[in-house]
């Protein structure tokens, strides 16, 4: 493959996906038919605490976060698992069909789950939006936008003399010299090329 960065350039969100129980950032997310109660699509890692969560649960919702969310949202919801930490401990949120949503999001959508198909590494779920509503003005945080700015929008704390590798998809950390040959992230599955080596702190 020449350069499969351009697969960013597909136009996607920053959205907080919650569920019974937990939940997790996406950005594999797409508005699939038309209608009143459009079909909504997320593509979820099957390694994600938020798969084992959303085989059971029967609705998700959407948060859709804005260019003022507050980077820990992202951090907290896309660098953790709930399997380790409360992620909703530190963060506000509000409920809507019996399910958590971002108090600070620009607004939210909840799908039942109608559909589960296999994808290879991820699960699509397929969801009937049964409620929405926006919660208040604002732009739309983009994916491509994140991945430009995350540098600066998350700093990812390691630890002082150890030589960390840290991927740039999700914020995981290894410490070692080098990776490993056939290293894949844990936490996300890409593979050791998506690693970068931590610069020394200024
Ligand atoms: C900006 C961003 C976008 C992400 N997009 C997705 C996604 O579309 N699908 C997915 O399964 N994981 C995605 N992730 C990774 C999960 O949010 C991450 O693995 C999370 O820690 C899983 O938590 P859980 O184990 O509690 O489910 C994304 C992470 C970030 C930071």
């Amino acid at each position: 493959m020449k350069n499969k960065k351009i697969t960013r350039k597909i136009t996607q969100g920053m959205y907080v996906l919650t569920t019974k129980d937990g939940g997790c950032m996406v950005d594999a997310v797409s508005q699939i038919s038309a209608g009143d109660n459009p079909f909504i699509a997320v593509a979820v890692m099957k390694s994600n605490h938020t798969n084992a969560l959303l085989q059971k649960n029967d609705k998700f919702a959407l948060s859709i976060l804005g260019m003022d969310i507050n980077p820990e949202i992202i951090e907290t919801f896309g660098m953790h698992s709930m399997r380790d930490v409360d992620k909703f401990a530190n963060v506000k949120t509000t409920e809507f069909e019996n399910i958590k949503v971002i108090e600070d999001a620009l607004g939210y959508m909840v799908c039942k789950i109608v559909d589960k198909i296999d994808a290879d590494t991820h699960t699509l779920f397929i969801g009937k939006l049964i409620e929405a509503d926006v919660l208040k003005e604002g732009e739309a945080m983009s994916y491509n936008y994140y991945q430009e700015n995350k540098n600066d929008l998350i700093k990812v704390k390691t630890e002082q003399g150890k030589t960390a590798w840290i991927c740039t998809v999700c914020g995981y950390v290894y410490y070692g010299e080098e990776l490993p040959d056939d290293f894949k992230c844990p936490l996300c599955g890409v593979d050791k090329e998506l690693f970068k080596k931590k610069e020394e702190e200024e």
